[in-house]
Protein backbone atom coordinates (compact mmCIF):
# COMPACT_ATOMS: atom_id res chain seq x y z
CA UNK A 1 0.00 0.00 0.00
CA UNK A 2 2.47 2.27 1.20
CA UNK A 3 4.47 1.11 -2.17
CA UNK A 4 1.27 1.86 -4.37
CA UNK A 5 0.86 5.46 -2.28
CA UNK A 6 4.59 6.64 -3.20
CA UNK A 7 4.30 5.34 -6.72
CA UNK A 8 1.15 8.18 -7.02
CA UNK A 9 3.13 10.91 -5.26
CA UNK A 10 5.93 11.07 -7.58
CA UNK A 11 3.29 10.32 -11.10
CA UNK A 12 1.29 12.93 -9.67
CA UNK A 13 4.29 15.85 -8.86
CA UNK A 14 6.22 14.21 -12.20
CA UNK A 15 3.20 15.43 -14.00
CA UNK A 16 2.61 18.66 -12.18
CA UNK A 17 6.13 19.88 -12.28
CA UNK A 18 6.04 19.00 -16.16
CA UNK A 19 2.69 20.81 -17.06
CA UNK A 20 4.01 23.86 -15.13
CA UNK A 21 7.20 24.39 -17.10
CA UNK A 22 5.54 23.35 -20.54
CA UNK A 23 3.13 26.17 -20.13
CA UNK A 24 5.95 28.66 -20.75
CA UNK A 25 6.97 27.21 -23.82
CA UNK A 26 6.66 28.17 -27.29
CA UNK A 27 4.31 26.46 -29.46
CA UNK A 28 6.37 24.19 -32.13
CA UNK A 29 5.28 20.79 -32.49
CA UNK A 30 7.71 18.20 -30.16
CA UNK A 31 10.31 16.10 -32.00
CA UNK A 32 10.54 11.76 -31.25
CA UNK A 33 6.97 11.79 -30.13
CA UNK A 34 5.61 7.62 -30.67
CA UNK A 35 2.12 8.53 -30.93
CA UNK A 36 -0.50 11.64 -30.21
CA UNK A 37 -0.75 11.25 -26.34
CA UNK A 38 2.60 10.27 -25.33
CA UNK A 39 3.32 11.54 -21.93
CA UNK A 40 5.85 14.32 -22.05
CA UNK A 41 7.96 12.40 -19.25
CA UNK A 42 8.43 9.24 -21.27
CA UNK A 43 9.82 11.67 -23.95
CA UNK A 44 11.89 12.96 -21.43
CA UNK A 45 13.32 9.88 -20.50
CA UNK A 46 13.59 8.61 -23.92
CA UNK A 47 16.11 11.79 -24.61
CA UNK A 48 18.66 10.58 -21.59
CA UNK A 49 19.87 8.05 -24.07
CA UNK A 50 17.92 8.37 -27.44
CA UNK A 51 18.58 11.97 -28.30
CA UNK A 52 20.58 11.21 -31.58
CA UNK A 53 17.14 9.53 -33.25
CA UNK A 54 14.94 11.69 -31.23
CA UNK A 55 16.87 15.23 -32.92
CA UNK A 56 17.18 13.48 -36.41
CA UNK A 57 13.20 12.71 -36.53
CA UNK A 58 12.63 16.42 -35.49
CA UNK A 59 15.38 17.08 -38.44
CA UNK A 60 13.71 15.09 -41.11
CA UNK A 61 10.29 15.91 -40.44
CA UNK A 62 10.45 19.61 -39.58
CA UNK A 63 13.79 20.54 -41.82
CA UNK A 64 13.33 23.83 -42.30
CA UNK A 65 10.92 24.51 -39.54
CA UNK A 66 11.96 25.12 -35.83
CA UNK A 67 10.54 22.03 -33.12
CA UNK A 68 11.12 21.23 -29.68
CA UNK A 69 12.90 18.93 -27.82
CA UNK A 70 11.49 17.72 -24.48
CA UNK A 71 15.07 17.10 -21.50
CA UNK A 72 14.58 16.42 -18.50
CA UNK A 73 14.94 19.61 -17.11
CA UNK A 74 13.93 21.81 -19.97
CA UNK A 75 12.51 21.78 -23.07
CA UNK A 76 14.54 23.04 -25.94
CA UNK A 77 13.76 24.70 -28.98
CA UNK A 78 15.59 23.46 -31.87
CA UNK A 79 15.93 26.08 -34.94
CA UNK A 80 16.79 24.70 -38.39
CA UNK A 81 20.33 25.99 -40.11
CA UNK A 82 18.99 28.84 -42.07
CA UNK A 83 18.48 30.86 -39.18
CA UNK A 84 22.46 30.27 -37.57
CA UNK A 85 23.02 33.82 -40.09
CA UNK A 86 20.86 35.66 -38.03
CA UNK A 87 22.31 35.20 -34.37
CA UNK A 88 25.59 35.74 -35.42
CA UNK A 89 25.65 38.98 -34.56
CA UNK A 90 23.32 38.75 -31.19
CA UNK A 91 25.59 39.76 -28.19
CA UNK A 92 25.73 37.58 -24.69
CA UNK A 93 23.24 40.47 -23.12
CA UNK A 94 20.76 39.50 -25.82
CA UNK A 95 21.28 35.60 -26.58
CA UNK A 96 23.74 34.05 -23.97
CA UNK A 97 25.86 30.67 -25.28
CA UNK A 98 27.26 30.76 -21.98
CA UNK A 99 24.08 31.11 -19.85
CA UNK A 100 22.64 28.06 -22.05
CA UNK A 101 25.87 26.60 -21.30
CA UNK A 102 26.41 26.92 -17.56
CA UNK A 103 22.70 25.77 -17.39
CA UNK A 104 22.79 22.51 -19.09
CA UNK A 105 26.27 22.23 -16.60
CA UNK A 106 24.15 22.67 -13.34
CA UNK A 107 26.01 26.22 -13.53
CA UNK A 108 23.73 27.62 -10.47
CA UNK A 109 24.90 24.99 -8.46
CA UNK A 110 28.55 24.33 -9.25
CA UNK A 111 28.99 28.01 -9.24
CA UNK A 112 29.70 28.07 -12.82
CA UNK A 113 26.84 31.04 -13.24
CA UNK A 114 29.67 33.38 -12.40
CA UNK A 115 30.43 33.42 -15.89
CA UNK A 116 27.04 35.04 -16.72
CA UNK A 117 28.06 38.29 -14.75
CA UNK A 118 31.26 39.63 -17.19
CA UNK A 119 33.08 38.19 -20.30
CA UNK A 120 36.52 38.48 -18.33
CA UNK A 121 37.53 35.11 -19.34
CA UNK A 122 36.70 35.56 -22.90
CA UNK A 123 38.45 39.08 -23.01
CA UNK A 124 41.84 37.60 -21.59
CA UNK A 125 41.77 34.91 -24.31
CA UNK A 126 40.82 37.40 -26.76
CA UNK A 127 43.45 39.88 -25.89
CA UNK A 128 46.27 37.62 -24.58
CA UNK A 129 45.80 34.21 -25.78
CA UNK A 130 44.86 34.37 -29.16
CA UNK A 131 47.47 37.59 -30.25
CA UNK A 132 50.56 36.09 -28.83
CA UNK A 133 50.27 32.63 -30.42
CA UNK A 134 53.86 32.75 -31.54
CA UNK A 135 55.48 33.13 -27.81
CA UNK A 136 52.76 30.61 -26.36
CA UNK A 137 53.25 27.77 -28.40
CA UNK A 138 56.95 27.05 -27.85
CA UNK A 139 56.11 26.60 -24.21
CA UNK A 140 52.77 24.32 -24.86
CA UNK A 141 55.90 22.59 -27.01
CA UNK A 142 58.07 22.47 -24.24
CA UNK A 143 55.31 21.64 -21.61
CA UNK A 144 54.92 18.46 -23.71
CA UNK A 145 57.83 16.78 -23.60
CA UNK A 146 57.87 17.52 -20.12
CA UNK A 147 54.88 15.35 -19.65
CA UNK A 148 55.77 12.99 -22.16
CA UNK A 149 58.65 12.43 -19.81
CA UNK A 150 57.17 12.50 -16.24
CA UNK A 151 53.66 10.90 -17.55
CA UNK A 152 53.98 8.71 -19.49
CA UNK A 153 55.55 4.94 -18.97
CA UNK A 154 58.78 4.53 -21.09
CA UNK A 155 58.59 1.86 -23.76
CA UNK A 156 60.27 0.52 -26.84
CA UNK A 157 58.20 -2.29 -27.84
CA UNK A 158 54.45 -2.26 -28.48
CA UNK A 159 52.51 -1.36 -25.55
CA UNK A 160 49.02 -0.82 -24.32
CA UNK A 161 47.85 2.76 -22.87
CA UNK A 162 45.80 4.61 -21.53
CA UNK A 163 45.70 7.40 -23.66
CA UNK A 164 42.91 9.36 -22.16
CA UNK A 165 44.63 9.40 -18.77
CA UNK A 166 47.53 10.15 -20.82
CA UNK A 167 46.16 13.18 -22.61
CA UNK A 168 44.44 14.97 -19.81
CA UNK A 169 47.49 14.80 -17.94
CA UNK A 170 49.75 16.46 -21.22
CA UNK A 171 46.85 18.81 -22.02
CA UNK A 172 46.19 19.66 -18.28
CA UNK A 173 50.14 20.52 -18.01
CA UNK A 174 50.02 22.87 -21.24
CA UNK A 175 46.78 24.24 -20.05
CA UNK A 176 48.25 24.92 -16.52
CA UNK A 177 51.70 26.74 -18.22
CA UNK A 178 49.64 28.86 -20.37
CA UNK A 179 47.43 30.14 -17.76
CA UNK A 180 48.88 30.34 -14.12
CA UNK A 181 52.50 30.14 -16.12
CA UNK A 182 56.38 28.33 -15.24
CA UNK A 183 57.07 27.25 -12.65
CA UNK A 184 53.22 27.19 -10.46
CA UNK A 185 52.61 25.15 -13.62
CA UNK A 186 54.54 22.18 -11.94
CA UNK A 187 52.62 22.12 -9.26
CA UNK A 188 50.91 18.93 -10.02
CA UNK A 189 48.14 19.39 -7.04
CA UNK A 190 46.77 22.12 -8.85
CA UNK A 191 46.27 20.18 -12.47
CA UNK A 192 45.15 17.47 -10.45
CA UNK A 193 42.27 19.49 -9.03
CA UNK A 194 41.49 21.04 -12.39
CA UNK A 195 41.03 18.07 -13.82
CA UNK A 196 39.32 16.22 -11.27
CA UNK A 197 36.56 19.29 -10.86
CA UNK A 198 36.18 18.60 -14.72
CA UNK A 199 35.08 14.82 -13.95
CA UNK A 200 32.79 16.04 -11.18
CA UNK A 201 31.18 18.71 -13.15
CA UNK A 202 30.32 16.76 -15.93
CA UNK A 203 29.79 13.54 -13.64
CA UNK A 204 26.91 15.21 -11.77
CA UNK A 205 25.55 17.04 -14.78
CA UNK A 206 24.80 13.11 -16.21
CA UNK A 207 23.71 11.96 -13.23
CA UNK A 208 21.55 14.45 -12.34
CA UNK A 209 19.80 14.39 -15.39
CA UNK A 210 18.96 11.08 -15.57
CA UNK A 211 16.51 12.04 -13.40
CA UNK A 212 13.06 13.91 -13.51
CA UNK A 213 13.75 17.80 -12.67
CA UNK A 214 11.73 17.56 -9.30
CA UNK A 215 14.56 14.75 -7.88
CA UNK A 216 17.57 16.97 -8.83
CA UNK A 217 17.65 18.96 -5.44
CA UNK A 218 17.73 15.39 -3.98
CA UNK A 219 20.48 13.92 -6.19
CA UNK A 220 22.69 16.83 -5.94
CA UNK A 221 22.48 16.85 -1.70
CA UNK A 222 23.12 13.03 -2.10
CA UNK A 223 25.83 12.47 -4.72
CA UNK A 224 29.37 12.58 -3.16
CA UNK A 225 30.57 14.29 -6.31
CA UNK A 226 28.63 16.99 -5.07
CA UNK A 227 30.63 17.32 -1.84
CA UNK A 228 33.53 17.39 -3.60
CA UNK A 229 33.07 20.21 -5.91
CA UNK A 230 33.18 22.71 -2.57
CA UNK A 231 36.43 20.98 -2.12
CA UNK A 232 38.31 21.57 -5.26
CA UNK A 233 37.27 25.11 -5.05
CA UNK A 234 39.05 25.63 -1.87
CA UNK A 235 41.76 23.37 -3.17
CA UNK A 236 42.82 25.76 -6.26
CA UNK A 237 42.23 28.57 -4.10
CA UNK A 238 44.91 27.75 -1.81
CA UNK A 239 47.06 25.66 -4.27
CA UNK A 240 46.63 28.38 -7.23
CA UNK A 241 49.42 30.99 -6.43
CA UNK A 242 46.70 33.94 -7.56
CA UNK A 243 50.11 36.00 -7.97
CA UNK A 244 50.58 34.22 -11.20
CA UNK A 245 47.45 33.41 -12.39
CA UNK A 246 47.04 34.91 -15.94
CA UNK A 247 48.49 38.89 -15.54
CA UNK A 248 45.95 39.77 -18.24
CA UNK A 249 42.88 38.36 -15.76
CA UNK A 250 44.48 40.67 -13.17
CA UNK A 251 45.22 43.36 -15.13
CA UNK A 252 41.78 43.71 -16.78
CA UNK A 253 39.47 42.72 -14.31
CA UNK A 254 37.77 45.68 -13.32
CA UNK A 255 34.98 46.26 -10.18
CA UNK A 256 33.55 43.35 -9.04
CA UNK A 257 35.67 40.60 -11.35
CA UNK A 258 38.83 42.01 -8.88
CA UNK A 259 37.58 39.54 -6.09
CA UNK A 260 40.46 37.04 -6.02
CA UNK A 261 37.90 34.21 -5.26
CA UNK A 262 36.06 34.67 -8.62
CA UNK A 263 39.13 34.71 -10.25
CA UNK A 264 40.45 31.27 -8.92
CA UNK A 265 37.25 30.11 -10.32
CA UNK A 266 37.05 31.01 -13.11
CA UNK A 267 40.16 29.82 -13.80
CA UNK A 268 39.21 26.63 -13.22
CA UNK A 269 35.68 26.68 -14.88
CA UNK A 270 38.37 27.65 -18.03
CA UNK A 271 39.97 24.57 -17.47
CA UNK A 272 36.63 22.70 -17.90
CA UNK A 273 36.15 24.62 -20.91
CA UNK A 274 39.70 23.89 -22.36
CA UNK A 275 40.94 20.78 -21.38
CA UNK A 276 37.73 18.33 -21.52
CA UNK A 277 37.42 20.01 -25.44
CA UNK A 278 40.55 19.30 -26.33
CA UNK A 279 40.98 15.85 -24.97
CA UNK A 280 38.26 14.26 -26.85
CA UNK A 281 39.59 15.74 -29.66
CA UNK A 282 42.83 14.43 -29.83
CA UNK A 283 41.53 11.25 -28.58
CA UNK A 284 39.31 10.43 -31.63
CA UNK A 285 41.80 12.08 -33.82
CA UNK A 286 44.12 9.37 -32.86
CA UNK A 287 41.34 6.79 -32.45
CA UNK A 288 40.09 7.65 -35.98
CA UNK A 289 43.79 7.38 -37.75
CA UNK A 290 44.34 3.62 -35.94
CA UNK A 291 40.50 2.87 -37.64
CA UNK A 292 41.90 4.64 -40.94
CA UNK A 293 45.68 4.20 -41.37
CA UNK A 294 45.50 5.19 -44.91
CA UNK A 295 45.30 8.69 -43.34
CA UNK A 296 49.06 8.29 -41.33
CA UNK A 297 51.48 8.43 -44.14
CA UNK A 298 50.10 11.30 -46.09
CA UNK A 299 49.84 13.20 -42.66
CA UNK A 300 53.54 12.32 -41.62
CA UNK A 301 54.67 13.45 -45.36
CA UNK A 302 52.94 17.00 -44.15
CA UNK A 303 54.50 16.97 -41.04
CA UNK A 304 57.68 16.17 -42.22
CA UNK A 305 58.12 18.99 -44.96
CA UNK A 306 56.31 21.68 -42.41
CA UNK A 307 58.97 20.66 -40.01
CA UNK A 308 62.17 20.82 -42.55
CA UNK A 309 61.07 23.89 -44.02
CA UNK A 310 60.27 26.10 -40.82
CA UNK A 311 61.94 24.99 -37.15
CA UNK A 312 59.29 27.40 -35.40
CA UNK A 313 56.69 26.11 -37.12
CA UNK A 314 54.64 24.87 -34.07
CA UNK A 315 54.29 29.64 -33.53
CA UNK A 316 52.03 29.67 -36.82
CA UNK A 317 50.88 26.32 -36.91
CA UNK A 318 46.90 27.84 -37.57
CA UNK A 319 47.65 28.06 -40.89
CA UNK A 320 50.34 25.37 -41.29
CA UNK A 321 49.23 21.63 -42.42
CA UNK A 322 46.42 21.88 -44.33
CA UNK A 323 45.82 18.02 -44.35
CA UNK A 324 45.78 17.92 -40.28
CA UNK A 325 44.00 20.86 -40.16
CA UNK A 326 41.02 18.32 -42.47
CA UNK A 327 41.41 15.57 -40.36
CA UNK A 328 40.41 17.58 -37.13
CA UNK A 329 37.33 18.91 -39.11
CA UNK A 330 36.48 15.49 -40.26
CA UNK A 331 36.60 14.54 -36.53
CA UNK A 332 34.66 17.16 -35.56
CA UNK A 333 31.59 16.63 -38.06
CA UNK A 334 31.68 12.76 -37.22
CA UNK A 335 32.36 13.60 -33.14
CA UNK A 336 31.12 16.82 -32.13
CA UNK A 337 30.85 17.86 -28.18
CA UNK A 338 27.40 18.03 -28.90
CA UNK A 339 24.46 17.22 -31.42
CA UNK A 340 23.11 20.75 -30.31
CA UNK A 341 25.77 23.41 -31.19
CA UNK A 342 25.33 26.92 -30.54
CA UNK A 343 22.84 27.19 -27.99
CA UNK A 344 21.32 30.11 -26.92
CA UNK A 345 19.49 31.91 -23.77
CA UNK A 346 17.13 34.76 -24.59
CA UNK A 347 17.68 37.85 -22.48
CA UNK A 348 16.00 39.96 -24.25
CA UNK A 349 12.61 40.10 -26.74
CA UNK A 350 14.06 38.39 -30.27
CA UNK A 351 11.89 37.70 -33.23
CA UNK A 352 12.97 34.96 -35.99
CA UNK A 353 12.65 36.26 -39.49
CA UNK A 354 9.37 34.27 -39.62
CA UNK A 355 7.90 36.94 -37.12
CA UNK A 356 7.70 34.12 -34.03
CA UNK A 357 8.61 36.11 -31.19
CA UNK A 358 10.86 34.09 -28.51
CA UNK A 359 10.42 35.01 -25.29
CA UNK A 360 12.98 35.68 -22.56
CA UNK A 361 14.48 32.47 -21.03
CA UNK A 362 13.88 30.14 -23.79
CA UNK A 363 16.78 28.27 -24.38
CA UNK A 364 17.23 27.35 -28.14
CA UNK A 365 19.99 25.00 -30.29
CA UNK A 366 21.35 23.94 -33.55
CA UNK A 367 20.98 20.30 -34.57
CA UNK A 368 24.47 19.90 -35.32
CA UNK A 369 24.00 16.18 -35.19
CA UNK A 370 21.85 15.70 -38.08
CA UNK A 371 23.20 18.35 -39.91
CA UNK A 372 26.94 16.74 -40.41
CA UNK A 373 24.84 13.51 -41.11
CA UNK A 374 22.87 15.04 -43.88
CA UNK A 375 23.62 13.91 -47.54
CA UNK A 376 22.67 17.13 -49.17
CA UNK A 377 25.38 18.77 -47.42
CA UNK A 378 27.97 16.11 -47.44
CA UNK A 379 28.65 13.57 -49.74
CA UNK A 380 28.58 9.81 -48.60
CA UNK A 381 27.97 11.00 -44.89
CA UNK A 382 28.40 8.19 -42.74
CA UNK A 383 32.00 7.60 -44.02
CA UNK A 384 35.07 8.46 -42.34
CA UNK A 385 36.85 10.94 -44.97
CA UNK A 386 40.20 13.04 -43.34
CA UNK A 387 40.76 14.76 -46.26
CA UNK A 388 37.02 15.57 -47.18
CA UNK A 389 37.41 19.40 -46.35
CA UNK A 390 41.33 19.57 -47.81
CA UNK A 391 40.20 18.31 -51.28
CA UNK A 392 37.25 21.16 -50.98
CA UNK A 393 40.14 23.82 -50.20
CA UNK A 394 42.16 22.31 -53.29
CA UNK A 395 38.92 22.67 -55.48
CA UNK A 396 38.27 26.17 -54.43
CA UNK A 397 42.01 27.32 -54.54
CA UNK A 398 42.03 28.48 -51.19
CA UNK A 399 45.18 26.57 -49.69
CA UNK A 400 47.39 29.65 -48.20
CA UNK A 401 44.86 32.11 -49.29
CA UNK A 402 41.75 31.88 -47.18
CA UNK A 403 40.51 30.21 -43.72
CA UNK A 404 37.22 28.65 -45.28
CA UNK A 405 36.60 24.98 -44.28
CA UNK A 406 39.61 25.44 -41.71
CA UNK A 407 38.99 23.74 -38.00
CA UNK A 408 38.87 27.34 -36.66
CA UNK A 409 36.70 28.96 -39.15
CA UNK A 410 32.63 28.40 -38.29
CA UNK A 411 29.91 27.75 -40.84
CA UNK A 412 26.49 26.78 -40.80
CA UNK A 413 28.06 23.47 -41.44
CA UNK A 414 31.02 23.52 -39.39
CA UNK A 415 29.78 24.71 -35.73
CA UNK A 416 32.27 22.59 -33.53
CA UNK A 417 32.95 25.78 -31.89
CA UNK A 418 29.67 27.36 -31.93
CA UNK A 419 29.13 30.53 -34.43
CA UNK A 420 29.54 33.93 -34.64
CA UNK A 421 30.67 36.99 -32.24
CA UNK A 422 30.29 33.90 -29.26
CA UNK A 423 31.98 31.61 -31.08
CA UNK A 424 34.68 29.50 -28.79
CA UNK A 425 37.37 32.35 -28.20
CA UNK A 426 39.66 29.18 -27.27
CA UNK A 427 39.62 27.68 -30.75
CA UNK A 428 42.61 29.21 -31.99
CA UNK A 429 45.05 27.85 -29.19
CA UNK A 430 43.09 24.29 -29.16
CA UNK A 431 43.24 23.90 -33.15
CA UNK A 432 47.43 24.88 -32.76
CA UNK A 433 47.36 22.49 -29.46
CA UNK A 434 45.70 19.58 -31.14
CA UNK A 435 48.04 20.07 -33.90
CA UNK A 436 51.09 19.63 -32.03
CA UNK A 437 50.05 16.91 -30.38
CA UNK A 438 49.14 15.07 -33.50
CA UNK A 439 52.04 15.86 -35.03
CA UNK A 440 54.16 14.64 -32.06
CA UNK A 441 52.52 11.25 -32.15
CA UNK A 442 53.05 10.96 -36.39
CA UNK A 443 56.77 11.76 -36.29
CA UNK A 444 57.71 9.38 -32.92
CA UNK A 445 55.42 6.69 -32.92
CA UNK A 446 53.92 3.91 -34.46
CA UNK A 447 49.73 3.58 -32.79
CA UNK A 448 47.17 0.95 -33.39
CA UNK A 449 44.03 0.01 -31.33
CA UNK A 450 43.90 -3.14 -29.79
CA UNK A 451 42.61 -5.87 -31.74
CA UNK A 452 38.91 -6.55 -28.80
CA UNK A 453 38.04 -3.17 -29.57
CA UNK A 454 38.69 -1.91 -32.86
CA UNK A 455 34.80 -2.53 -33.12
CA UNK A 456 34.23 -0.99 -29.94
CA UNK A 457 31.63 2.57 -30.08
CA UNK A 458 33.82 5.88 -29.96
CA UNK A 459 31.27 7.36 -28.26
CA UNK A 460 28.28 6.95 -26.45
CA UNK A 461 25.57 9.18 -26.32
CA UNK A 462 23.93 10.98 -23.53
CA UNK A 463 21.05 13.66 -23.83
CA UNK A 464 22.86 16.00 -26.77
CA UNK A 465 25.79 15.06 -25.79
CA UNK A 466 28.40 12.38 -27.32
CA UNK A 467 30.31 11.26 -24.50
CA UNK A 468 33.92 9.26 -25.35
CA UNK A 469 33.97 5.82 -24.67
CA UNK A 470 36.23 5.87 -21.39
CA UNK A 471 37.29 2.15 -21.97
CA UNK A 472 39.26 2.57 -25.21
CA UNK A 473 43.32 2.31 -24.91
CA UNK A 474 45.62 2.86 -27.76
CA UNK A 475 48.66 1.00 -28.21
CA UNK A 476 51.68 2.80 -28.77
CA UNK A 477 55.94 1.64 -29.86
CA UNK A 478 58.46 4.39 -30.49
CA UNK A 479 59.18 4.61 -34.21
CA UNK A 480 62.78 3.22 -34.96
CA UNK A 481 63.23 5.87 -37.37
CA UNK A 482 62.32 8.74 -35.87
CA UNK A 483 62.22 11.57 -38.35
C1 LIG B 1 38.58 21.14 -29.41
C2 LIG B 1 38.47 21.93 -28.38
C3 LIG B 1 37.29 22.84 -28.12
C4 LIG B 1 35.99 22.78 -28.55
C5 LIG B 1 35.37 21.75 -29.46
C6 LIG B 1 35.29 23.92 -27.98
C7 LIG B 1 33.96 24.23 -28.21
C8 LIG B 1 33.31 25.31 -27.68
C9 LIG B 1 31.93 25.67 -27.96
C10 LIG B 1 30.99 24.91 -28.88
C11 LIG B 1 31.64 26.79 -27.26
C12 LIG B 1 30.31 27.57 -27.30
C13 LIG B 1 30.37 28.56 -28.48
C14 LIG B 1 29.05 29.17 -28.89
O1 LIG B 1 28.11 29.12 -28.09
O2 LIG B 1 28.93 29.72 -30.00
C15 LIG B 1 32.82 27.14 -26.50
C16 LIG B 1 32.89 28.18 -25.61
C17 LIG B 1 34.02 28.47 -24.87
N1 LIG B 1 35.28 27.93 -25.02
FE1 LIG B 1 35.76 26.38 -26.21
N2 LIG B 1 36.17 24.64 -27.21
C18 LIG B 1 37.40 24.03 -27.28
C19 LIG B 1 38.57 24.44 -26.67
C20 LIG B 1 38.69 25.53 -25.87
C21 LIG B 1 39.93 26.02 -25.27
C22 LIG B 1 41.30 25.36 -25.47
C23 LIG B 1 39.61 27.10 -24.51
C24 LIG B 1 40.53 27.98 -23.69
C25 LIG B 1 41.74 28.23 -24.05
C26 LIG B 1 38.18 27.32 -24.63
C27 LIG B 1 37.48 28.32 -24.00
C28 LIG B 1 36.13 28.54 -24.14
C29 LIG B 1 35.39 29.53 -23.37
C30 LIG B 1 35.97 30.43 -22.27
C31 LIG B 1 34.07 29.48 -23.82
C32 LIG B 1 32.89 30.30 -23.28
C33 LIG B 1 32.84 31.62 -23.97
C34 LIG B 1 31.78 32.56 -23.38
O3 LIG B 1 31.76 32.77 -22.17
O4 LIG B 1 31.00 33.11 -24.18
N3 LIG B 1 37.66 26.36 -25.47
N4 LIG B 1 33.83 26.24 -26.78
Amino acid sequence: MATIMLLCVFVLSFAYVHAVSLKKNISYPYAGIRFRLEPKFLLRLRFVFGAGSILQDGYSRFKYKPFKVARNDIDLLVLPAKYIDEIRQYTREQLSGIEALAFNVLGRFNRIDILNKSDLHVRVLRNYLTPNMGQVMPNAQDELTYSWQVDVPKCEDWEEVDIQHVLRWVIGRIYARTFIGYPACRNDDWIQTSLDYTRDVFGLTFLTHCFPKFLHPLVLLLAPASWRLGRHEKHAYKDGEPYTLLGGMLKDAKGLERDMEEIVLRQVISSLASIHTSVMTVTYCLLELCRHPEHIEPLREEAKECMEKEQDWARHSTERLPKVDSFICEVHRMHPPSMLIPQRRVREPFTLSNGENVPIGTQFGFPLGPISHDPQIFSDPEKFDGFRYYRKRVAEDLIGKSSKYMATTPSDEHLAFGHGVQACPGRFFAVNEIKLILVFFLMDYEFKQPERQMASPLHFPFEEYLVLNPTLKLMRRRKKHIY
